[in-house]
């Protein structure tokens, strides 16, 4: 498997972690009222498991298997679950991609926080085909989309910068189109000590582009239909089997 983020790993928990000061509410609110009964949950891309100590707090029955390919966010992940008793008794980690992974026959609810975008079109298909079998009746997914939805330059932005110690750590980021639905994503991690730049790494990957729009066709033809989330520039969703007409 390509790791596109091999080279990210030791950053990618430290400098994500802020935008979860507003994902993290966002999140715990759009779960809160899920039947847990209904099935386990899956964290798809659960990364070094941000969203998924958000789940586990606000849903404290739930069993969890949290979706992760990458071997260093994994560590992270791992690492955050087994430092609690409790996350260590129903979080289960698997190291699949999300198409290859041996996922529990009902859910009650599946998370995709910052990650649909890795996923091409007839991928995406899988997913929502996968999802609409498996939703309890009652069960929902939450995920967001992340600007932007058209093949744009995104100039270099410095996205997050945190203190650990003497050291500071930031991450930017910069967008360059590479099709009609498609976007590389640049990004470059620094560490400095002081004004001293002690450490510097790259690394990128394809986004595939998806409007709302596009979402709730692709969607439509799963069955499934799509909700706003507030506030909405955090651009969050759920998503729920469609009303059966009659
Ligand atoms: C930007 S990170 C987000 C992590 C986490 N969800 C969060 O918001 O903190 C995207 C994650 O998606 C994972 N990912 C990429 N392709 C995937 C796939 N095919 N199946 C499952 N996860 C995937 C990456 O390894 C990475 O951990």
């Amino acid at each position: 498997m390509n790791d596109e983020y091999a080279e990210s790993a030791e950053y990618i928990d430290i400098l994500i972690s802020p935008f979860w000061n507003d994902l993290g509410p966002a999140l715990a609110a759009a779960i809160k009222d899920v039947d847990p009964s209904d099935g386990p949950i899956i964290d798809i891309g659960a990364g070094s498991g941000c969203g998924t100590t958000v789940i586990a707090r606000y849903l404290p029955k739930a069993e969890i298997v949290a979706v992760e390919p990458s071997p260093g966010l994994r560590s992270a992940l791992l690492a955050k679950v087994s430092a609690d008793a409790a996350l260590r008794r129903r979080v289960t980690v698997l190291p699949e991609r999300f198409l290859e992974a041996d996922l529990p026959d009902r859910l009650s609810l599946a998370v995709a926080m910052n990650v649909i975008g890795h996923f091409s079109p007839p991928e995406r298909h899988r997913i929502w085909g996968l999802l609409a079998e498996r939703l309890a009746p009652n069960g929902r997914v939450v995920l967001n989309l992340q600007p932007p939805s058209e093949p744009i330059a995104v100039p270099d932005t410095v996205s997050s910068t945190v203190d650990v110690g003497r050291r500071r750590y930031e991450g930017s980021a910069r967008a360059e189109p590479t099709g009609d639905r498609t976007l590389t994503w640049y990004m470059t991690y620094r560490t400095y000590q002081g004004h001293d730049l002690v450490d510097e790494r790259r690394a990128s990957y394809t986004w595939h582009l998806l409007t709302e729009r596009q979402l709730r066709d692709e969607l439509a033809q799963a069955n499934l239909q799509l909700r706003h989330l507030e506030p909405a520039d955090l651009g969050m969703c759920v998503i729920t089997r469609a009303k059966t007409q009659r």
